[in-house]
């Protein structure tokens, strides 16, 4: 793998079904995984196999369907989870077992009621343990983002010798800032000795709007693996969104780092996710939000209508939509109208246009968006109609 390769592993199927009142079945989470596997995702966490039969079922049966993709469990740092996640992986080409421990001072003290070398020993024993059944292990420090950088490193560095191929550094509460997120794989990557064995995973949490950012940063810092869901969904406010991380990487090419994402298979994702879990997307989401590649404002229309790149910074087709939207409002100018008119078979003269464009603002405020029906009827009905062939 070279070295300004990101991996991309998929929890859509994992953190991103903790949703509330979104429980897929076996059959929906199938459908997803085989598109994450065609996107070209490098991981897909199928689940968490010790939490329900169901979620076993769905692990099982994802490890024997996917193709390319290394396929993951999730386990707590506890024998009874490894054991039967290895179980629902045996079928799996490339089998990932996931373990991990909570690291921050508030989950030893509240969760575990121990102490910090007593974590380790549980940490080093988990990743051993799982090391017995497949050669692949992502150890977690759950609230890594709240953990004292000198501990984290100890126990990265514990945790590499005991085997762990990959290291995830969740910031599980979503409450780093960006610089500060850097900073600490910065850190771990200039502290941990062995680090260059494993893998640096980012996986960040949404609640205060910052998991994409804290994602880019921790790449730009040293990691070479970003966790995330399609549309970002999963706890509270969610995860970071895969289709963000993926488009900033290739969009901003000097970065020098990339990922094997199909692109034009995004917007498709997008939909089948949000239509499986019956979860509505907001129409203002990066790259695969209805309005992305929407234009309703005269003088963005006029720039569009002119040149694409004048206000879009992605190409619609790159990620799978057709092509940019002209949202006729109110706001709308000549420019939208006429080319909406022309797409309908209207060709307008100058004359013709500033005066159907009167008619037009008066209809476009008595309603939200203007449709080609309505264009239709606003021509049609034009004093100025006459001798404007259509
Ligand atoms: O957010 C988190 O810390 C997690 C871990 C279980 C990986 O989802
Ligand atoms: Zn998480």
């Amino acid at each position: 793998m070279s070295n300004n390769n990101v991996q991309i592993f998929d929890t859509t199927l994992r953190d991103g079904e903790q949703v509330p009142g979104c429980k897929l079945n076996t059959e929906q989470k199938l459908i997803i995984a085989e598109q994450l596997d065609y996107l070209g995702v490098d991981v897909i966490e199928a689940g968490f196999p010790v939490s329900s039969p169901g979620d076993f079922k769905s692990v099982e049966a994802i490890s024997k369907i996917v193709k390319n993709a290394t396929v993951c469990g999730l386990t707590r740092a506890v024998e009874n989870d490894i054991k039967v996640a290895a179980e629902a992986l045996k079928y799996a080409k490339r089998p990932r077992i996931h373990t991990g421990i909570g690291t921050s001072d508030s989950h030893i003290k509240f969760k575990f009621n121990s102490n910090r070398e007593d974590i380790i020993e549980r940490a080093v024993k988990a990743v051993s343990y799982a090391k017995s059944f497949v050669e692949d292990v992502e150890f977690y420090a759950e609230d890594a983002g709240r953990t004292d950088n000198d501990y984290l490193a100890r126990v990265c560095e514990a945790v590499i010798k005991a085997g762990a191929t990959v290291l995830n550094i969740p910031d599980t509460t979503g409450y780093c800032l960006p610089s500060e997120y850097g900073a600490k794989i910065k850190y771990l990557k200039e502290n941990v000795k062995g680090i260059d064995k494993a893998i640096i995973s980012c996986h960040c949490h949404n609640d205060l709007g910052l998991a994409t950012a804290n994602s880019i940063e921790g790449v730009i810092n040293g990691a070479r693996q970003i966790e995330c869901t399609i549309n970002g969904i999963g706890e509270r406010a969610g995860n970071t969104a895969l289709e963000e991380v993926v488009m900033i990487l290739k969009q901003h090419p000097y970065l020098n780092l990339d990922t094997r994402i199909k692109t034009e298979m995004l917007y498709g994702l997008s939909q089948l996710v949000s239509d499986s879990m019956g979860i509505y997307t907001q129409p203002n989401k990066a790259i695969v939000g209805a309005n992305a590649f929407a234009h309703s404002s005269g003088i963005h229309q006029d720039g569009v209508i002119k040149q694409r790149e004048t206000y879009e910074i992605i190409d619609p087709k790159d990620v799978g939509v057709t092509e940019s939207a002209i949202v006729l409002t109110a706001r709308s100018g000549r420019a939208a109208l006429a080319y909406r008119a022309k797409n309908l078979g209207y060709e307008l003269t100058k004359l013709q246009l500033d005066e159907i464009y009167i008619s037009f603002l008066d209809f476009a405020d008595t309603k939200k968006q203007v449709n080609d029906d309505d264009v239709h009827q606003i021509i049609e009905n034009s004093k100025i109609y006459n001798g404007i062939s259509s």
